[in-house]
């Protein structure tokens, strides 16, 4: 039997996910992805689940999707197999997920961690979309959600020229919302994956909603939106339980009901 693509671990109310393909740089396969629906679609019902990490290695969070893989493909076989679909399942999870980013994030790489809703990379990470030099673009989002994160003019740059980016540029790009040593990447994703865990189930997951609510529509929509699901949290007794506990100066306890 292979080595399954990855590797996930439990740690209370969080779920870490570590890219095991070290030698492919995690190259990104069909397994890659059957495999991480497979754990995460029935994970993502769990409501003692708050939120999940997903790392690679010291060397590559991921260098792309498999190019030996789709190498000798037909259009016809690209197409029927609508190649690439299954992260579309994976972008939809409703569990918070953070990338937590060492090394190259390279096509496909770079477009997992701009599924998640937010990434902490070590100094030494690389990022970039260079599927132009290959005779091909990205095609696991990159041009949709590259583009909402860091403007068009930089999208363009990195999507058209395939360059590389560093590590400070991308934070300054705002391309990934933390940039600490690379030794503390995962123990920093974790923590932040724990504190948000931590609160209420309900407001965490509409607060998410409300965010993306915010690439789709416009903004006296998303604001409507926005002011409607608050109004609905009052319908649970966590937002009792969180502002009691202000008042009583107490911590608070979250039951996610
Ligand atoms: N697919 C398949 N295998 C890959 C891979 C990828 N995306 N990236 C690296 N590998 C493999 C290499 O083939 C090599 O395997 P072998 O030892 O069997 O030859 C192994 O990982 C180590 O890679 P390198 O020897 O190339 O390592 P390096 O340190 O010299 O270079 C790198 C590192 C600059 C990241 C280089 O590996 C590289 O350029 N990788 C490809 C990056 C890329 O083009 N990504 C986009 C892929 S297409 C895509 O993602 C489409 C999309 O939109 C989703």
């Amino acid at each position: 039997m292979s080595e399954p693509s990855i590797i996930s671990e439990r740690r209370d109310r969080v779920l870490l996910i570590t890219l095991n393909r070290p030698g492919q740089l995690n190259a990104l396969s069909a397994d890659t992805i059957a495999e991480l629906n497979a754990l995460l679609v029935p994970a993502d019902k769990d409501p003692s689940l708050g939120c999940i990490v997903i790392t690679g290695s010291e060397k590559a969070f991921a260098a792309g999707a498999d190019i030996k893989e789709m190498q000798d493909k037909s259009y016809q076989a690209m197409a029927r197999q609508d190649y690439f679909a299954e992260w579309e399942t994976f972008a939809r999870l409703r569990t918070p997920r953070i990338a937590a980013v060492n090394g190259y994030a390279l096509g496909g790489g770079c477009e997992l961690m701009l599924m998640c809703d937010f990434a902490i990379a070590g100094r030494s990470a690389r990022f970039g979309l260079p599927e132009i030099k290959l005779g091909v673009m990205p095609g696991m989002g990159g041009t949709q959600r590259l583009p909402r994160l860091v403007g068009r003019a930089l999208a363009m740059d990195l999507i058209l020229t395939g360059r590389t980016m560093e590590a400070d540029e991308a934070l300054a790009a705002g391309l990934v919302a933390r940039l600490v040593e690379d030794d503390a990447v995962v123990e920093t994703a974790l923590q932040a994956a724990q504190t948000i865990a931590g609160y209420s189930k309900p407001a965490t997951l509409l607060a998410r909603d409300a965010v993306n609510r915010a690439d789709e529509v416009s903004l006296s929509e998303g604001t409507l939106f926005e002011r409607r699901v608050f109004h609905s949290l009052f319908a649970t007794s966590d937002q009792r339980e969180g502002m009691t506990a202000f008042v009583e100066k107490r911590p608070p306890v979250f039951t996610g009901n």
